[in-house]
């Protein structure tokens, strides 16, 4: 993807908006919300399976130091992407319930200072169950956040130790109680198709995951991400995971218990109760603006009529550095084509179970797929077309997405050629 240099001469906070941008930023918000993402870099120990941007500081971290520079970069943000209304913020990691409480309110504060935010705003923080006490979960809430996702990963000792994790079965259940004593809202993730797993073995424990009584549960098949000891030890022969087959019985399964238990998917790997889903992560998923505050962040803002995907410098420190020197972080920021907006917007909405509003796509890109295309694909019931906008991947489809998206894309249209 090519980049450009990010533009350097922000409006200031709050500047007023032509009324051409504006009407389009009040329409984005409006259909898909603008989020704010914050990546807090830092974990106690890296898990072997992981290949987030997470590093492990033994020395200690300036906290202070950081705090600053993501004021900072919101700030810098403000500028780009002024007079949105703020839908949801997220924390995301790493770690993100190793900063402070402090900490996470003085941003909460930033934000609030450069944007008005919703008065029912999602605000939601990443926390691994071995950094959960009561009294910092009492101290996120009293700082504004309103959402818990906690790491779980797998209710077996052993199984828990494989993953490289921290925490035990223990204190996974206590941080599960306490996120739901002090949130209204609380999610966990779990990875399946671990190493060795067998169908029995994942429905009983998918099934206490689910007696657990979360509103939200995020379930992900474990992936072998290149670069990291787990793949190390799959290339060798050392570690095998269920594939194929195996690993579609384990999803089927998962799509069967939590659609029994009241949780459907309402995204690939993401369930929940009707209302609870992740706002945020619909912002994502509907092709919303987000702003990627932090190392390593992306963004997705729309900016004189461009839509400029944005990443920041990964490593922490040099971030911290670039921020210092010049007031953000971010290394590359791309005007995408219609073309790659549409990509974009068909990877991320037919991931959803309402699947992708087609003229929403036609609004943003002035693109759509040609009907002989969908109809190819409905016909091999990879996806159903409700006739006037909401393109679904099917149960079938979901499982060759990637093949759907690229048939799509490749059958784009401009939107006037029509599709009745
Ligand atoms: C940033 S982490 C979440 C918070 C926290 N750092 C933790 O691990 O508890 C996001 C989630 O991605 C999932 N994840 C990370 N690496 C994965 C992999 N290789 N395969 C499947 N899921 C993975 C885990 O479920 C993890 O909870
Ligand atoms: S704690 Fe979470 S972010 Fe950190 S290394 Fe483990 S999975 Fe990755």
């Amino acid at each position: 993807m090519p980049s450009t240099p990010f533009l350097t001469a922000p409006a200031p906070s709050g500047a007023s908006l032509s009324p051409a941008s504006a009407a389009a930023a009040a329409a984005e918000h409006d259909e898909a919300g603008f989020g704010v993402y914050v990546h807090w870099p830092f974990c106690a120990s890296k898990c072997p399976y992981c290949d987030f941007n997470s590093h492990v500081r033994h020395g200690g971290i300036d906290e202070a130091r950081f705090l600053r520079a993501y004021l900072a970069e919101i700030g810098h943000w403000a500028g780009l992407a002024p007079g949105r209304r703020v839908t949801s913020v997220f924390f995301g990691g790493g770690t993100p319930s190793l900063m402070s409480p402090v900490t996470v309110g003085a941003i909460l504060d930033a934000v609030a200072r450069h944007w008005s935010v919703e008065a029912d705003a999602e605000v939601t923080l990443e926390a691994n169950p071995s950094s959960v006490e009561a009294g910092r979960f009492r101290g996120y809430r009293a700082a504004g956040v309103n959402r818990v996702s906690l790491g779980v990963q797998s209710l077996d000792d052993a199984e828990l130790a494989a993953l490289g994790r921290l925490h035990t079965r223990a204190e996974a259940l206590a941080a599960i109680g306490i996120a739901r004593a002090t949130f209204a809202r609380a999610s966990f993730d779990m990875i399946y198709a671990r190493p060795g797993q067998t169908l029995q073995a994942w429905r009983a424990e998918l099934a206490e995951a689910l007696a657990l009584a979360p509103t939200h549960l995020s379930l992900y098949q474990l992936t072998i991400e290149a670069g990291t000891p787990f793949a190390a030890l799959h290339a060798t022969g050392k570690l095998s995971v269920p594939e194929g087959e195996a690993a579609s019985v384990l999803y089927d399964l998962t799509q069967e218990m939590t659609g029994a238990a009241g949780l459907p998917a309402y995204e690939i790997s993401n369930h929940a109760s009707p209302g609870e889903e992740s706002r945020h992560n619909l912002t994502y998923w509907r092709y919303g603006e987000y702003a990627g505050i932090g190392p390593g962040a992306h963004g997705r803002v729309v900016v004189g009529g461009s839509r400029l995907a944005t990443a920041a410098e990964r490593q922490p420190e040099r971030w911290a550095g670039r921020v210092e020197a010049g007031g953000h972080g971010i290394l590359e920021s791309a005007a995408l084509t219609p073309a790659e907006q549409a990509d974009e917007a068909l990877i991320m909405g037919l991931r959803l179970a309402e699947g992708l509003d087609v003229d929403r796509l036609c609004r943003i890109s002035g693109l759509r797929p040609a009907a002989a295309a969908i109809g190819r694909l409905a016909e091999q019931g990879l996806l159903a077309w409700d006739g006037r906008s909401r393109l679904r991947a099917t149960p079938g489809g979901r499982i060759v997405l990637n093949e759907i998206v690229l048939r799509l894309a490749s059958a784009l249209e401009p939107a006037g050629a029509g599709l009745s």
